[in-house]
């Protein structure tokens, strides 16, 4: 089957492509971009006054399964994710079982395949169980097909064991994402430590205990000398010391999630859990020092951290709440409304955040729109004006940050490797 995605708004930063171009789909791959393509047998999807993008690559996302079902699957957030134009997912190891070990890694891939309805890579834990006692065999991890390892949720505490998981990782060829958190630190806060934290009678979490973490964590990536990615960067100091340390050629990457450029921790004043979130949404100067690493390109991605919760897990007292948000339905239209719409990214550097930064973060092919590249594709009406509320969400948890907010931007199609997986 091919696919002719006529006059649309063609974005690839990375062959410095913004021009109104057609895109022929044949089988799985993109086979021609150019003007004016005839395909008579192609299927045909207009895409005027439409953007045509890559497919997102959201490196932090939890699909829960296996083991907790009831919060989300395999195939309702690749539903959710095919929503919000997500093509690829990577799956954090935070399951139950958490992924420490080839086998469970080859019960995940069994699901995938048969329910997953667009790419899911799957991340290994650093220590086993992610009690940050005993390293997981890494090696095998990597040959059992993960992409990454890290032990989300949590930072691996000692010093020791988290300078040889980034030796071993180095020599496996596998990326180490980071959750830079010192719970010394962050105890059993719940928000931002501030103002509003003592206002509301409830514990802080500081900056500090994240941004110790940031800097123990690039500090260890350059004695191993290897590639470290810092996931959900939230603070300020966090930015300034990676866009420190990149001037010295260390290999850091990270991302930041749509919540963390969108809101404050104002957005806790009437106790809403579903603003609740670890790291936390900070104060207004962080969110600033965000969108400035993100204008310029101290962080590199842009990812959900899509962490579904029940309803009986979120509606309760503020303090017993989980922690996290669902974002795959949302973090493209935060986007634009954040960055795009206020002048501080324009598209190409959109699709950089969203797409191009994460595949070759994770060394995937995808994240082009070349002749030759994977087929993962979404048309996008970016003026398109939408609610987001718990009737319009896929996802099996409805805990969205940004329930009741008006985005603009609309996904209208999103294409994996040459199917049709979503239609607005
Ligand atoms: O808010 C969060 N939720 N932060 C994390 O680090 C983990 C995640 C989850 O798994 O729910
Ligand atoms: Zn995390």
């Amino acid at each position: 089957m091919s696919i002719l995605i006529k006059g649309g708004r063609v974005i690839d930063p990375e062959n410095k492509i913004d021009a109104k171009l057609d895109i022929l789909v044949e089988g799985n791959k993109i086979s021609k971009v150019a003007k004016n393509i005839q395909a008579q047998e192609a299927t045909i999807i207009d895409a005027d006054n439409k953007i045509v993008a890559p497919g997102i690559i959201d490196m932090h996302v939890h699909l829960r399964q296996p083991g907790r079902e009831d919060k989300e699957t395999v195939a309702t957030a690749t539903l959710a994710a095919a929503k919000g134009g997500v093509t690829t997912v990577l799956a954090m190891p935070n399951t139950q079982p958490a992924m420490d070990c080839p086998e469970g890694v080859r019960l995940l891939q069994e699901i995938i395949k048969k329910d997953a309805k667009v790419n899911v890579l799957i991340c290994g834990t650093i220590t086993k169980g992610r009690l940050g006692e005993e390293l997981s065999d890494i090696a095998a991890l990597k040959k059992s097909g993960v992409y990454a390892i890290s032990d989300d949720g949590c930072s691996v505490d000692s010093d020791e064991l988290m300078l040889e998981a980034l030796k071993k990782a180095k020599q496996a060829g596998l990326l180490t994402i980071c959750h830079s958190e010192d719970k010394k630190l962050s105890g059993k806060g719940v928000i931002n430590l501030g103002f509003n934290s003592t206002r509301l009678g409830l514990r802080g979490i500081s900056n500090e205990s994240e941004y110790k973490r940031v800097r123990r964590d690039i500090e260890l990536a350059k004695k191993a000398a290897s590639a470290v990615h810092i996931a959900h960067v939230s603070c300020r100091e966090s930015v300034e010391i990676i866009a420190q340390a990149k001037k010295t050629g260390i290999k850091v990457t990270c991302e930041t999630a749509p919540h963390y450029f969108t809101l404050t921790e104002d957005a806790l004043l009437g106790y809403d859990t579903n603003m609740k979130m670890n790291p936390p949404l900070r104060s207004k100067k962080d969110l600033m020092a965000i969108k400035q690493g993100l204008k310029d390109g101290t962080i590199d991605v842009i990812a959900s951290d899509h962490a579904p919760h029940t309803e009986n897990e979120k509606d309760i007292e503020f303090e017993r709440a989980e922690f996290g948000v669902v974002g795959l339905e949302t973090e493209l239209s935060a986007g634009i409304n954040e960055l795009l719409a206020k002048g501080v990214l324009d598209w190409p550097g959109l699709v950089e955040k969203y797409c191009l930064n994460p595949a070759k973060i994770l060394g995937l092919e995808a994240g082009r729109l070349a002749k030759g590249t994977p087929a993962d594709i979404i048309i996008v009406s970016d003026q398109e004006p939408w609610v987001v509320d718990k009737q319009n969400l896929v996802s099996k948890s409805k805990n969205s940050a940004f329930l009741g907010y008006s985005l603009k931007g609309a996904v209208d199609y999103t294409i994996c490797k040459g199917q049709v997986v979503y239609k607005r």
